[in-house]
């Protein structure tokens, strides 16, 4: 949605209107109810991990005092059921997306480890020396990160798409950086320093046009936005659970079956062969060529329920809530002398950066928490982008479906007591 119509959204935004139930829904959440310093807990550091709802919160104990066993492996009864709930988690999540097959989703640890498995196994597999991978000035380091090293194993090099001032990419520069050498973009579909969203299907238009797959790093959009593989048309998708109010340790990636099928392993070990003899080993199939070892059965049991609990929220409902307390919030700190927001992308998400004059974040950061305001201060491992503003650090207020209006007011008021703190 665009700024301008949220901050028309603010004539009828007021308590009362976080009409869908902002605070039923902070009653699923038993953290919320948490003091800090003596304040009550105003977490706005949900870019970073969001909180767990005690469905989610169940489903991982009732998993270990009821049915814990190893999956895929067992007749008995417990690895059964823990294969079923295992396994039920993965078509939760291919229904999330919208993914064609649950073949399409490979369980991991998180988005990084989703990306350090396409750059090693797609990457490693067929790229080579002059080939280009385009990525963009916003990336998290964990999207830039795996494709130095591939650039280092393989001789790839990579192209950077310029962002403006305001935090969105400059898509005519995008559109010259793609040649006969490119061989993958891999771009943020949210910025997680500014919030900014990507017009990515459009992006990935572009680059199917010279027949180069599209990586999208979901991390921040995962929670926000409703994400459909098959009408965005990626190839690859990849997110992390615990920003999507489930665990932490496990994310997903998605890639096209084909992509996949054709993709070595990227681990080996136990549930990814089909034989093995030292005269040579055959892979299972897909998904399980890519989930090596025992995984993290407790977390994608967890995530599956945290896939469940946002279903019966429902997207438009968060969308909206999200949103209009996005604008509330940059109106309220609109008139705060020397406050400048980092990222006014007309797309965004609801995350608020910015910098105060005079202040360092990393201050910013430890006053607000005495008020009990948790956000996050940093480069937030985006350094290139920080760079871009010539900035080293930013205070990121980022909120979920959970928070409130009246807490933005306690971060507004917090930032006026810094700014008294330090005479500013
Ligand atoms: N990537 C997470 C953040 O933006 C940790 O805070």
């Amino acid at each position: 949605m665009i700024l301008d119509n949220l901050f028309q959204s603010l004539s009828y935004y007021d308590e009362s209107s976080e009409k869908y139930g902002v605070h039923s829904w902070r009653a699923d959440f038993p953290i919320l109810e948490t003091s800090v310093h003596g304040k009550p807990l105003v977490y706005l550091d949900n870019a970073a991990t969001t909180q767990k709802p005690l469905a989610v919160i169940e489903a991982e104990s009732l998993y270990y005092r009821h049915d814990n066993a190893n999956v895929h492996r067992g007749v008995h009864l417990l690895s059964q059921r823990a294969t079923d709930a295992f396994e039920a988690a993965r078509f939760k999540v291919q229904h999330l997306i919208n993914a064609v097959s649950p073949d399409e989703i490979i369980f991991v640890r998180g988005t990084t480890e989703a990306i350090n498995l396409v750059a090693q196994s797609y990457g490693r597999s067929r790229f080579k020396a002059g080939d280009e991978i385009i990525l963009s000035r916003m990336e998290h380091h964990s999207n830039i990160v795996p494709w130095q090293i591939l650039c280092e194993q393989t001789g790839v090099n990579l192209r950077i798409i310029p962002i403006n001032n305001s935090g969105e990419l400059e898509l005519e520069a995008y559109n010259q950086l793609l040649n006969l050498r490119t061989k993958l973009v891999a771009v943020a579909h949210v910025s997680n320093a500014m919030g900014t969203i990507n017009p990515v299907r459009a992006m990935i238009d572009l680059a199917h046009v010279h027949g180069v797959p599209v990586l999208l790093d979901g991390a921040q959009a995962i929670a926000h936005l409703p994400v459909d593989v098959q009408s965005l048309d990626c190839d690859f998708y990849a997110f992390s659970g615990h920003k999507l109010y489930g665990p932490t340790g496990i994310g997903v990636l998605f890639g096209k079956a084909a992509l996949l099928e054709a993709m070595p392993p990227y681990q080996g070990g136990g549930d990814m062969i089909r034989s093995v003899s030292f005269d040579g080993t055959t892979y299972n199939t897909l998904p399980y060529k890519f989930e090596a070892g025992t995984p993290n059965i407790a977390g994608v049991i967890g995530l599956g329920a945290a896939v469940d609990y946002l279903a019966g929220i429902g997207f438009d409902a968060l969308i909206e809530h999200e949103l209009a307390l996005l604008a509330y919030a940059t109106q309220s700190v609109s008139d705060i002398p020397g406050l400048r927001i980092i990222g006014n992308a007309l797309e965004k998400t609801a995350i608020l950066s910015f910098v105060l004059e005079g202040i360092h974040p990393h201050d910013i950061g430890t006053i607000l928490d005495r008020h009990g305001v948790a956000i996050r201060t940093g480069h937030h491992c985006t350094m290139p982008l920080m760079e871009h503003f010539g900035i080293a650090a930013t205070a990121r207020a980022s909120f979920a479906l959970y928070n409130t209006r009246t807490e933005v007011d306690k971060l507004v008021e917090a930032i006026y007591h810094v700014k008294e703190l330090f005479g500013r």
